[in-house]
């Protein structure tokens, strides 16, 4: 099998196509904070309106529990698409049946029908695979072909990403493929000094990316919170900080295979302990062996990698061929504790080779520190899907438009 492109659908002027995308955007109340996802998925709709396709499309927002929740509406989308996208974009409050149906009725070639975020609908993540498929059919009655192309979620067996595209003619799009040929390059014989950055809040989260990539990268550099579990592996005290306890085991035994392998481990010397969360606490700069002689002693917790370790990430990244990052430094939301981030961050722009921003957070954290996409060679738009991509995983959503 090969990945189904939007050729193999046929002709599709006049005809009424369903878009899965991943428009799950970060929203602080109704504001959207990083459009990136909504950006990224442009190229998809321009490649169908140029096919003379009228759209319905279709995503998630958030987690909301199965039930129509305002604060999980992706109304917020729809005003933002209306900005970004020259046709129309009209958006209804329903995932399915007749209301959508009879909204495509007033569609011209290039325009959007938004409809209602899919896990208002109980059945899309529903672990019952025949309650999907009812969902999806339902779905499916309203187009007259599928596109696939919402990377952020294909690793979820989910109605809308597996069962829908075995419901209807369907077909991946544009940003899966781009996403694709850029984490298979990471995969297949990377240039090298090849560097992964790990941060982000649990080690645990990471484990299954770590074992994989163990025996491919030369420089595994780790920071955020997830590093606290990983220094007490290493015997240190770390005050108040992050700690997943009952993964320190795990972790010794990932350092002794990196150490094995000659993978060079590149952690931070200082942290940036604080006294309590949040954007104003009172800090100090202390080296790892003593997190706990600052003011704040034991209840003192880590909130960033210190500037000695970020200048250090920074050149090592730098000085890389290749780069795949995922995961903030430190609280990058505040800025005071947003350094490390910007080091890792400026490492990589400053890089020559393929720099590689895993989505989520990261993809998040550079855009609010001002950067621009550009000054990238891939800003992910799949957190949970890039990492899982690269652990060598099945992806449920690939499978079902004809990955691998
Ligand atoms: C993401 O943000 O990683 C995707 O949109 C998937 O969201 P989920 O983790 O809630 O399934």
């Amino acid at each position: 099998m090969a990945l189904r492109t939007l050729d193999s659908l046929g002709p599709l002027a006049g005809k009424t196509v369903g878009v899965r995308l991943d428009l799950n955007v970060p929203l602080d109340g109704e504001t959207i904070t990083d459009d990136g996802r909504i950006r990224a998925a442009l190229p998809t709709l321009a490649a169908l309106a140029e096919k003379g396709a009228k759209m319905v499309v279709w995503s998630h927002l958030g987690r909301p529990d199965g039930a129509p929740d305002p604060r999980y509406s992706v109304q917020p989308v729809a005003a933002r698409l209306t900005e970004l996208w020259p046709h129309n974009v009209v958006f209804v409050d329903h995932t399915s049946g007749a209301a959508i149906t009879n909204a495509t009725g007033i569609l011209e070639p290039g325009d959007v029908l938004l409809a209602e975020n899919l896990r208002f609908d109980p059945r899309e993540t529903s672990k019952d695979p025949t309650e999907r498929a009812a969902f999806a059919a339902e779905l499916a009655a309203s187009v007259d072909a599928f596109v696939s192309d919402g990377f952020g979620v294909v690793h979820r067996a989910q109605a809308s990403v597996v069962e829908l595209a075995e419901a209807v003619p369907s077909a991946s799009g544009p940003l899966i493929a781009a996403e694709l040929d850029v984490l298979t390059r990471l995969t297949a014989d990377p240039a090298r000094p090849y560097t992964v950055v790990l941060g982000g809040s649990k080690v645990s989260d990471k484990l299954g990316v770590i074992d994989a990539l163990l025996p491919v990268v030369d420089r595994l550099v780790i920071g955020g919170g997830m590093v606290f579990t990983v220094l007490a592996a290493q015997g240190h005290q770390v005050g108040s900080s992050l700690l997943e306890a009952d993964q320190i085991d795990t972790v010794k035994g990932y350092l002794a295979d990196a150490k094995e392998r000659g993978v060079e481990l590149i952690l931070p010397t200082d942290i940036v302990m604080a006294e309590s969360f949040a954007a104003d606490a009172p800090s100090v700069v202390l080296p790892i062996d003593s997190l706990e002689t600052g003011p704040a002693g034991a209840s003192a917790l880590g909130l960033d990698i210190g500037p000695e370790s970020a200048e250090a990430f920074r050149r090592v990244i730098a000085a890389s061929a290749t780069v795949f990052w995922n995961g903030p430094m430190g609280v990058f939301e505040f800025d005071a504790f947003s350094h490390g981030t910007r080091a890792v961050a400026q490492g990589l722009t400053e890089m020559r080779g393929l720099s590689v921003v895993g989505g989520g957070d990261s993809a998040a954290a550079v855009r609010r520190l001002g950067f621009a996409d550009e000054q990238f060679g891939h800003i992910s738009t799949g957190g949970g899907a890039s990492l899982e991509f690269l652990e060598g995983k099945a992806l449920p959503g690939l499978e079902a438009v004809g990955w691998p």
